[in-house]
């Protein structure tokens, strides 16, 4: 395993036996970027000649490329990637929560496994209201905030269809850092730590992550039994060690130990669903992501359907480019609340939403102000818990997947028994129905709770095809709504920008979701001045709280380039 701070990357670049060098020189970024940006130059940059794979987490990333070593192709890496995750990131790696995977063969066909959560059957859509019709908490913490989880479907389902080696390979690593454990890091002892008090009103939650009722310092070794012993069932039965037998039994026990409403019944039916990739164009470039029920492939073909129109784009970081972005992040998140839902449930106007002529409409109604703001507040949350990996192999198979238990953590419920923790994922349907939109409409109303529904998501892994049809880049990232505007700056960083892989991750980035009215940005990255500029256009900017981890993977002459974000904890590893 090779991990570099970014200036070594030239070492790598200028070395004989493995010398990948970037498609596009990459361009200084620092033009317009504030000295007080703590990031510039420090993503965690990987080189190898061959496969790589790039996660949230070392561990999980070594993993990766075992696998890959021992004859695996791109698709076992990734699910041995999604079960190790559920081991040693429990944050956000999962068996509890859901996804989205991207899968490019170097055949060039893509397909995309949506494995998203589903609303328990008992499920009703004033579920989360209490007698005020106000919100409760009780999406987002306990019992009643779990959705059906998706990822042991998922992942099984990507390697039947896809895979190459025996499941029993590809799934053995993680049994084996669950039952033996694995060292804590900085990292995940921090997040337990931010938790803890949350981790610990659930005594199986606490049993886990808090053994002898404290966190687990940096060095310390974790150990999971009750995990390993869901994903020995796993290993033995495949999905129905999960969603049948034993493990549903005490998912089924738990709901009933906490007043939570998922059934036996809820869990044999659940399945992961292949899908039609969200197909977008971009200055010559393709990409493919995730479409409904994430918002991530359309949101971010409307962003970068708008900008493309403007050519070429002001310079990066400049109060005329940050304008631009916010006011067509705007439009696109405007669309995401009011259009889009599980296509099962209700009609997605993709391809209204992604056509030349809606685009040009929408670029023509951005004046040289703020556009007013509508008088509403759907409250979307951004928060920590998801993670992103990307993975390619030596036959040019790419997988980029973004998988998650909606905030830290999830819903901090873990299963009695079976050592995994439960998602909060219900928290991304609209849960204040009465809410009316200025416009009239009602709050999410495509994205209503409905018994058997996917919950809208920002998901959005994506691979990218050069101009010439092969292979170009593999991204994506956590940080909830924030997702799909870091995929835009990050691949426009490289299309418009020219920047080289590792600037463009660890740039400055800025965010606006439509509601709240306000255009966020990195603290310290922007010049001062470049803010003063937006607030005389109207402009409300204030800072992001910190989020996003980027983990991508760049193919370039002689190799691949691999990126984890400044920003969080990641790392790459490669041959
Ligand atoms: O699917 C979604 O859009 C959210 N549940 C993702 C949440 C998230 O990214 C939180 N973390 N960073």
């Amino acid at each position: 395993m090779r991990v570099y701070r970014a200036t070594a990357l030239l070492i790598l670049l200028l070395s004989p036996a493995c010398a990948p060098r970037p498609e596009a020189p990459g361009a200084s970024p620092a033009a317009g970027i504030a000295p007080t940006w703590p990031h510039l130059g420090k993503a965690r940059v990987s080189g190898a000649s061959k496969a790589m794979v790039v996660s949230g987490n070392p561990i999980a990333s070594q993993v990766g490329v075992d696998v890959l070593r021992q004859g695996g192709n791109a698709v076992d890496a990734a699910v041995a990637v999604g079960f190790v995750m559920a081991v040693v990131d429990p944050e956000a790696g999962n068996i509890g929560g859901g996804g989205f995977m991207v899968i490019r063969l170097g055949s060039g066909e893509v397909h995309v496994l949506d494995y998203r959560e589903t609303a328990p059957g008992r499920a009703t859509a004033e579920m989360y209201v209490d007698d005020q019709g106000q919100p409760t908490d009780r999406s987002v913490t306990g019992h009643l905030a779990a959705a059906v989880p998706g990822s042991v479907a998922g992942l099984v389902e990507a390697h039947r269809r896809l895979g190459r080696l025996s499941f029993r390979q590809i799934i053995t690593p993680a049994i084996n850092l669950a039952r033996d454990g694995f060292i804590v890091d900085w990292k995940r002892s921090g997040s337990i730590r931010g938790d803890s008090a949350r981790l610990a009103r659930f005594p199986a939650t606490g049993a886990s992550f808090l053994p002898g009722g404290r966190v687990p310092e940096p060095g310390e070794r974790l150990i999971q039994a009750d995990l390993g012993a869901t994903l020995e069932a796993i290993r033995d039965r495949g999905a129905d060690g999960f969603y049948r037998g034993h493990t549903a039994a005490l998912i089924v026990a738990e709901m009933e130990r906490g007043g939570g409403i998922i059934t036996l019944e809820d869990l044999a039916g659940y399945r992961a669903l292949w899908r039609e990739p969200v197909k977008l164009q971009y200055r010559g470039f393709t990409i493919y992501s995730a479409p409904p029920p994430s918002a991530g492939g359309v949101a971010l073909g409307e962003i970068m359907g708008i900008l493309e129109g403007f050519s070429p784009l002001p310079p990066f970081a400049s109060p005329a480019l940050l304008h631009l972005e916010a006011e067509a992040m705007r439009r696109a998140y405007t669309d995401r609340y009011t259009e889009l839902g599980d296509p099962a449930f209700v009609s997605n106007p993709v391809g209204r939403l992604l056509s030349p002529t809606y685009m040009r409409s929408l670029r023509r109604s951005i004046g040289k102000r703020a556009t007013p703001p509508m008088s509403i507040q759907p409250g979307l949350r951004p928060g920590p818990s998801t993670t992103h990996y990307s993975v390619v192999d030596g036959d040019g198979n790419a997988v980029g997947t973004t998988t998650t238990l909606n905030d830290l953590f999830g819903s901090a419920v873990t299963v009695t028994g079976a050592g995994f923790l439960l998602n909060d994922e219900m928290d991304d349907f609209g849960t204040r129905p009465r809410s009316p939109l200025a416009s009239g409409l009602v709050q999410g109303e495509k994205n209503r709770i409905a018994p058997g529904k996917r919950m809208l998501s920002s998901m959005t892994p994506a691979i990218v095809v050069n101009r010439r049809g092969d292979l170009y880049l593999v991204v994506g990232s956590r940080g909830g709504t924030r997702i799909i505007t870091q995929v835009y700056q990050v691949l426009s960083n490289i299309i418009d920008h020219r920047m080289g892989l590792a600037d463009a991750v660890a740039a400055p980035r800025m965010h606006h979701q439509a509601f709240p009215d306000v255009l966020g940005i990195e603290p310290g990255g922007f010049l001062p001045k470049t803010l003063d500029s937006l607030r005389s256009l109207g402009h409300q900017v204030e800072p992001l709280p910190p989020s996003g981890d980027i983990e991508a993977i760049m193919k370039v002459e002689g190799g691949l380039i691999g990126v984890s974000d400044p920003r969080s904890g990641g790392g790459g590893a490669g041959y």
